[in-house]
């Protein structure tokens, strides 16, 4: 089954700049994919199309069983369940405790109360930082605020996460953590997009690498786990 599809995708900005230049691109459902580029070459601009957070100029987009460019203004809720972010800037409130940001998005999903404490626990749980829920953010390593946003885009069981330049704040040991916990999210089903420059992690590890240039797929392809791969921490 397919996950997200984009045919013919444009994308030029009302400053007269193209972020996106017919940009054709399939994944998969179960898969994890690197979008790699450098800065400036469309990676963000690909997830904000995908959480109907900013309209094509041109072409269709396609996520789950949604018809991004038709999708009606009050269905953009039920979509963005299905699709978790963890933004590049986190976007986490800095006025409430991890545990509150992170049952937001239940509140806004109108989620029953306790319903939402349950999930919300869980999802701190899952990614290891059930001990930091009643810190604020300002209170947390960059691993764990990473750790907090990914819990947050965790918590109504999407069947996509994208993340967006996760492991960018982060020593090399950390961010190791942070993908080896991606890959366990992505081992239980659900499929992932991450944009990276990381290419030490990019290199090692055995995943389908989508790289884009000036808002142009300039490489697509789907690496072979090797042997070397036990060296991977
Ligand atoms: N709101 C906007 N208005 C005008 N131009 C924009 C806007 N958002 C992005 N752009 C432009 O679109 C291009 C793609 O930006 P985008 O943020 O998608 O890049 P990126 O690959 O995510 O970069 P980075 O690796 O730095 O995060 C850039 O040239 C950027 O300046
Ligand atoms: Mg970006």
């Amino acid at each position: 089954m397919t996950m997200i599809r984009l045919d013919k995708v444009t994308k030029k900005f009302g400053t007269g700049a193209f972020a996106l230049s017919d940009i054709s691109l399939k994944v998969e459902k179960g898969e994890f994919v690197f979008l790699i580029g450098p800065t400036g070459s469309g990676k963000t601009t690909i997830f904000r199309l995908l959480i109907r957070d900013l309209l094509p100029t041109g072409g269709n987009i396609f996520v789950s069983d949604f018809d991004i460019v038709k999708l009606p203004h009050g269905k953009i809720p039920i979509l963005r369940k299905k699709v978790g972010v963890v933004f590049q800037d986190l976007k986490l409130l800095t006025d409430r405790t991890i545990f509150e940001n992170i049952i937001l998005s239940c509140e806004i999903a109108n989620i029953p109360k306790k319903e939402a404490i349950e999930k919300t626990h869980e999802a701190l749980k899952r990614v290891g930082i059930i001990e930091h829920k009643e810190k604020f953010p300002v209170q947390l390593s960059g691993g764990e605020l990473q750790r907090a946003a990914i819990a947050r885009a965790l918590v109504l069981s999407p069947e996509v996460v994208l993340a967006d330049e996760p492991t960018g704040n982060l020593d090399l040991a950390t961010s190791w953590e942070i993908v080896n916990l991606l890959s366990e999210i992505n081992k239980k089903g659900t499929t992932i997009v991450m944009a990276t420059h990381n290419t030490e992690i990019v290199n090692k590890m055995p995943l389908r690498i989508v790289g884009l240039d000036k808002g142009r797929i300039v490489r697509d392809e789907k690496k072979e786990e090797k042997k070397e791969d036990k060296n991977k921490k």
